[in-house]
């Protein structure tokens, strides 16, 4: 039994993230979507629970797809939940250089673990949550960027308070 684990921040999840989310489920046995914990990162949007929250509905009907949140390491946090496998989604080359450096420091950490990475759909190659934030708080549509429960928290976070 492979049992994944899929980190990132996801604020707010995005149409590339469930993509990766998807294609990984469909390799793993089981996959966990873990959300990083960081309240104190500047620029966060939502909540750890509202990140959670989204992602939860979003992979309802998914089999073997569970979502958990974590803080500290990577690394020991995969360790911790029996994780052997951390997938990563890579959208251009500019992705690479950050994403070679962390695969290689979290095999460091723990070498039970691999880092593997699915190339992100093209049709989604250029979105990233940043990008989708910064639509939103100018009140643009990114109903074609973002699943529903993404874009119903961005319609009431910024729907008394546009930019
Ligand atoms: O969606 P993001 O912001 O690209 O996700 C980054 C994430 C959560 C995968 C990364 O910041 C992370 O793994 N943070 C946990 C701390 C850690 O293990 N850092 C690497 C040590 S070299």
């Amino acid at each position: 039994m492979v049992h994944a684990v899929y980190p990132g921040s996801f604020d707010p999840l995005h149409n590339g993230h469930v993509d990766i989310i998807r294609r990984a489920a469909g390799i793993y046995d089981k996959l966990t979507v873990a959300v990083l914990d960081n309240p104190l990162k500047s620029g966060s949007l939502l909540s750890t629970q509202e990140r959670v929250g989204i992602i939860e509905e979003v992979v309802a009907g998914m089999k073997d797809v569970a979502v958990d949140s974590f803080d500290g390491l990577l690394a020991e946090y995969a360790g911790n939940i029996g994780a052997k496998v951390i997938v990563k989604g890579l959208r251009a080359i500019s992705d690479f250089e950050y994403e070679l450096q962390m695969a290689h420091l979290n095999r460091q950490l723990n070498p039970n673990v691999e880092t593997t990475f699915i190339m992100t759909a093209t049709r989604w190659s250029y979105v990233s949550s940043s990008r989708v934030k910064e639509i939103a708080k100018y009140g643009a549509d990114v109903s074609k960027l973002v699943p529903r429960p993404t874009l119903q928290v961005l319609k009431e976070r910024f729907a008394q308070a546009p930019a």
